[in-house]
């Protein structure tokens, strides 16, 4: 292992590497992440033998790649019984603490299909065959139902399309504060982003949420995201650098680079995150319905840990 193949992650706390004044701590934590890439696939995948045992060696290798690269893929032998089997799992990594929402079930479980026929979901581009733009998850949440881990089972990929692609976040933060460290000091601003108010048939739903792009977490150092590409329902603050940052996301998640992954989901393999950067392309399910995209998706309070 070379030398900067290796970085205390535990001392975030003590020598923020996000901490704008200390140029030292960011460039150490720089090159620990960036000797990361190019990342194979291969690297950032483990086999589950036992979802309801995971031993320590796989628990290991899950914990140290969402602690590298903020996710991991599972494999998980002969599948899951979803709902019961899914938290199962998810507890074992230290995710626990489940975000309950409007379209999740009793289980606070969600489950991602084209479901054009409920009523409830039709609203919810997630629920459709469409698209999803960049985002991490629950960047509609308030502060304190802040999303810090979400697992993507694939139950079964669509016949065709919903490719999805992730980014790291920290890898992100890396690009832009190297371009300019003033837009990091822009999307840390805590009113530099409102999603404004969820309100259907005349009932608000969710009020305003205004908050940073990136903020680092008190108790443990970790940096966190929030954020949306979408141009609808999103008020940027209006200042020239905010705009200029944001513009400087869009070009940086619209490029070709080695840093975003693509996963075509397949069955019986899970996505566990620390809610990185994602996004979703537009699929298409079979006629006959044996080959209809069902993702179920979990999300967290709790980081894997
Ligand atoms: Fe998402």
């Amino acid at each position: 292992m070379t030398k900067n193949n290796s970085y205390n992650l535990d001392n975030l706390l003590e020598e923020s590497p996000f901490d704008l004044n200390n140029e030292e701590a960011y460039q150490r934590w720089r090159e620990f992440k960036l000797c990361g890439y190019p990342l194979k696939i291969d690297t950032i995948t483990q086999s589950i033998a036992n979802p309801k045992q995971i031993n320590l060696e796989e628990k290991s290798l899950i914990l140290a790649s969402c602690e590298r690269y903020n996710f991991c893929i599972i494999k998980i032998d002969g599948g899951l019984a979803v709902k019961n089997d899914l938290k199962k799992v998810c507890r074992q990594l230290g995710l626990s603490q489940l975000d309950q929402n409007l379209c999740s079930d009793e289980e606070s479980i969600s489950k991602i299909s084209d479901r054009k026929n409920s009523r409830l979901h039709n609203a919810y581009v997630p629920y459709s065959s469409k698209g999803l733009s960049w985002h991490t998850d629950g960047y509609y949440n308030s502060l304190d139902h802040t999303i810090r881990g979400m697992v993507l089972y694939c139950q079964s990929p669509a016949q065709s399309g919903g490719k999805n692609e992730f980014m790291d976040f920290d890898i992100l933060y890396i690009l832009l504060r190297d371009l300019n460290p003033d837009y990091i000091r822009a999307l840390s601003a805590p009113d530099v982003m409102t999603i404004p108010a969820n309100i259907s048939d005349g009932k608000m739903i969710r009020p305003d949420q205004t908050g940073p792009v990136f903020s680092v977490d008190a108790s443990t150092g970790h940096l966190h995201m929030r954020y949306s590409a979408r141009k609808r329902n999103i008020a940027w603050r209006e200042d020239l650098v905010t705009q200029e940052a944001v513009n400087a996301i869009e070009n940086i998640l619209n490029a070709d680079s080695d840093y975003i992954i693509s996963y075509i989901p397949r069955p019986g393999y899970a996505v566990v995150s620390n809610n990185c950067l994602h996004n979703r392309s537009r699929f298409t399910d079979s006629k006959s319905g044996d080959h209809n995209r069902v993702i179920y998706r979990a999300r967290f309070y709790d980081r894997v840990s």
